[in-house]
């Protein structure tokens, strides 16, 4: 049994903006399984503090990074957290990494490295006599800690996991000393990229072990394609670098006990729920599919593909439902085609309790990424019946059996891929789904192999926990 600190921007259910915080948030019980204890360091966001009830301060800065911070800890909502209570930093009205413009805020940098800080100083001297064997840490926002846990002396080992290789955390080296970063250590083998102050680089270079969310996002990671400037880095670090694909909260997502829907075991309990939605979205009934698509309106998300690729599934009769929000153009480009076509239907904003209304009615969850480190709506379209229809690329690969002339006289198809990842090429896949809607008995099966699809913790967190148990046992 291991004790490890989890040091995250953000945790599910108190602070979300995508499924790192769902990843986060789950791994600590799904890990309790094997005996191992996680506690999770995060930010006192202003929206996070009034959740947190009764907690203690464990510990107090005159100065963190600019301003007086208190460390507290508590239990919520069956999670064991530690919180950075740092007024200056984190209290603040807009987004956790950019302002109400979209702007990442300008002292990201200093947040973040408040984060990592506290995280080296729980490793090295303890928290409320609690002290880890392991820190792990999450995406660039915890990145500098390997930097922190060096100038403390402190050898606990540090696993990373990469959810998102595309955000980096550079900053220009002039904060080196604001930073309290050693400067004798701001060079290629550590965290120097490209005349920058790299967090993602300090994290990679520093850390005991690197995981990412799915098998084939760590190929792809060491590819110009996907590497986004690391492969170099990354495959420099290839024989620490492990694939480990993420599970969901079958707690929290599964559709027999779903208070946000009519619960149902069964695929054929969908149809209540297909009825609720199509209301809920304004759309009538109609003989093709009713495809669903939940997430971050970004760039990654390939949206403009299926905006190009739409008349592919109208023209069969099916439906779009959409619910979303991020890039103003991608949202401006979306109400457009929901006003141009009845069959389109688009939500723009946030809504937890619609995403598992949209599981349980949707006959198809469309994730046409460019490129996607795991994904976890495909995942939980799996668990509800509604049929992935994903582009062929990191964890979509890993978790989706596409509907192959093989795969389907095996019986074992759970969705439909794409390739090469074009609006030509979901063109075809959204032909490919609505012929195969048409044939009843194909997609019943299709819907059967997909809610038995495994897809929760308990694999990839007997994988963490055998990462923890040998770090351990090295570093005794
Ligand atoms: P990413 O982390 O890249 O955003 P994932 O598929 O791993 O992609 O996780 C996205 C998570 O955020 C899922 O839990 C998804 O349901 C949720 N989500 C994204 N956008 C919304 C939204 N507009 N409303 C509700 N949930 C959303
Ligand atoms: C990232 C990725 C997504 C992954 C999530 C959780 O945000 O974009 O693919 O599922 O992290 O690991």
């Amino acid at each position: 049994m291991s004790k490890i600190l989890s040091v995250v921007s953000e945790c599910a259910p108190q602070i979300k903006t995508g499924g790192l915080a769902d990843v986060a948030g789950a791994l600590p019980s799904a890990l309790a399984a094997y005996g191992d204890e996680m506690r999770t360091l995060i930010p006192g966001y202003r929206s996070v503090m009034p959740q947190l009830g009764k907690t203690k301060v464990i510990e107090k800065f005159d100065d963190l990074f600019g301003g007086p911070a208190k460390l507290h800890t508590c239990k919520v909502a069956g999670l064991e957290l530690f919180v950075i209570d740092a007024p200056h930093l984190f209290d603040r009205d807009g987004g956790i990494y950019v302002d109400a413009q979209g702007h990442d805020w300008p002292d990201n940098p200093e947040r973040f490295a408040a984060l990592s800080f506290v995280a080296a100083r729980i490793a090295a001297s303890g928290a409320g006599g609690w002290t880890p064997d392991i820190v792990h840490g999450h995406d660039w926002q915890a990145g500098l800690t390997p930097e922190y846990l060096q100038a403390a002396g402190t050898k606990t080992p540090f696993v990373f996991t990469i959810h998102n290789i595309a955000f980096h955390g550079n900053t220009s080296a002039d904060k080196l000393e604001s930073l309290l970063l050693d400067a004798d250590r701001f060079d290629r083998d550590h965290f120097e990229f490209w005349g920058q102050i790299s967090a993602l680089k300090a994290a990679l270079m520093g850390a005991t072990k690197i995981t990412t969310v799915s098998r084939t996002y760590a190929e792809e990671l060491m590819t110009p394609e996907f590497g986004m400037g690391m492969e170099g880095v990354l495959r420099h670090r290839q024989s620490d670098l492990v694939g480990i694909v993420n599970g969901i909260d079958e707690d929290v997502w599964n559709p027999a006990t779903d208070p946000s829907i009519t619960p149902f075991k069964a695929a054929t309990g969908k149809a209540a729920n297909k009825v609720a939605l199509q209301k809920t979205f304004g759309l009538g009934a109609s003989d093709g599919p009713l495809c669903v698509l939940v997430s971050r309106l970004t760039e990654q998300k390939g949206i403009d593909l299926l905006l190009e690729a739409l008349p592919a599934l109208l023209d069969n009769g099916g439906q779009l439902a959409l619910l979303g929000s991020g890039d103003p153009r991608l949202e401006v480009a979306l109400l457009e085609a929901a006003e141009t076509h009845e069959n389109v239907s688009v939500k723009i904003g946030y809504d937890e309790t619609l995403a598992h209304l949209m599981m349980a009615g949707g006959d198809v969850i469309l994730v046409p990424s460019r490129f996607e480190p795991c994904g976890l709506t495909q995942l939980y379209g799996l668990r509800y019946g509604a049929i992935p229809l994903v582009a062929l690329t990191g964890g979509l690969a890993d978790t989706v059996i596409n509907a192959s002339p093989a795969a389907l006289a095996r019986d074992v198809a759970t969705g439909v891929q794409f390739f090469p990842i074009t609006a030509q090429a979901l063109t075809n896949a959204l032909g490919r789904i609505c012929d195969l809607y048409t044939q009843p008995n194909l997609w019943k099966t299709l819907q059967r192999n997909a809610m038995k699809q495994p897809v929760g913790w308990s694999a990839s967190a007997a994988e963490y926990h055998a990462i923890y148990a040998s770090l351990a046992k090295a570093s005794r």
